[in-house]
C-alpha cells in the first residue's frame, strides 16, 4: 500500500483540477449552473482530503494501519461517486439522486471512519518485527 498521506494529496488535486474546471466553465459561459458540484468537489475533494493528507502525514503510525487504507477506499470512492453524480444531476439528470443520496452516505462513513481514527490511541512501533502494534 502506497503511503496514504501522498495517495490523499494525488487524489485530492485530480478533484482540485475537476473543481476549478467546473469554476471555469461557469465563469466563461455565464452559466452559473453547477455551482453545488463546483463547491463540494473542491471542498469534499480538495480541502478536506488534503486535511486527512496532512493529518496521516503528522501522524504516520495511524496512517500506516489497515483501518487507514479501508478509510481512504471509503471516502475516496464517495466522493468521487458524488462528484459525477451531483455533476450529472445539477445537469438535468434527475434520475441520479438516489445515487447523489447514496454517495453523500459513504462520504459521511468515511469522515465517521476518519474521526475514530483520529480519537484511536497511537499505535507504537515493534522494532523486532518493523510492525506497528497497539497499545
Ligand atoms: C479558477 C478557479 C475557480 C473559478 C473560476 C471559480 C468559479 C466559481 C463560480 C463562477 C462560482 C459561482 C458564483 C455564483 O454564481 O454565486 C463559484 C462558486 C463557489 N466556488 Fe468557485 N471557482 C474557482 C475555485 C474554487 C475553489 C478552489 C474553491 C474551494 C476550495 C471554490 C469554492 C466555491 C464555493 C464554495 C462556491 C459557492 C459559493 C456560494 O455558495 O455562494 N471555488 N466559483
Ligand atoms: C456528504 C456531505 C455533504 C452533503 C450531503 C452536503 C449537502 C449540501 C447541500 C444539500 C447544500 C445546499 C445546496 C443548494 O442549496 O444548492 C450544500 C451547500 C453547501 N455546502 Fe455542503 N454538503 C456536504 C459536505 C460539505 C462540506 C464538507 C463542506 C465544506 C468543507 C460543504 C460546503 C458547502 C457550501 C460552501 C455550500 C454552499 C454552496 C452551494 O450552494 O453549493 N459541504 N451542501
Amino acid at each position: 500500500m502506497p503511503n496514504i498521506a501522498h495517495l490523499y494529496f494525488r487524489t485530492a488535486i485530480v478533484f482540485l483540477l475537476l473543481g476549478v474546471a467546473m469554476g471555469l466553465h461557469m465563469a466563461m459561459s455565464g452559466q452559473h449552473n453547477v455551482i453545488g458540484p463546483h463547491a463540494h468537489t473542491n471542498l469534499l475533494g480538495w480541502v478536506t482530503m488534503a486535511l486527512f493528507g496532512g493529518y496521516y502525514a503528522l501522524n504516520p503510525a495511524k496512517a500506516e494501519s489497515r483501518f487507514a487504507g479501508i478509510q481512504y477506499m471509503t471516502y475516496a470512492t464517495g466522493v468521487a461517486l458524488m462528484t459525477v453524480s451531483l455533476y450529472l444531476l445539477y445537469r438535468g439528470y434527475a434520475s441520479l439522486e438516489p445515487v447523489v443520496a447514496v454517495s453523500s452516505l459513504i462520504v459521511l462513513a468515511g469522515i465517521v471512519m476518519f474521526a475514530v481514527i483520529v480519537f484511536g490511541r497511537e499505535p507504537v512501533a515493534n522494532p523486532v518485527r518493523g510492525e506497528a502494534l497497539r497499545h
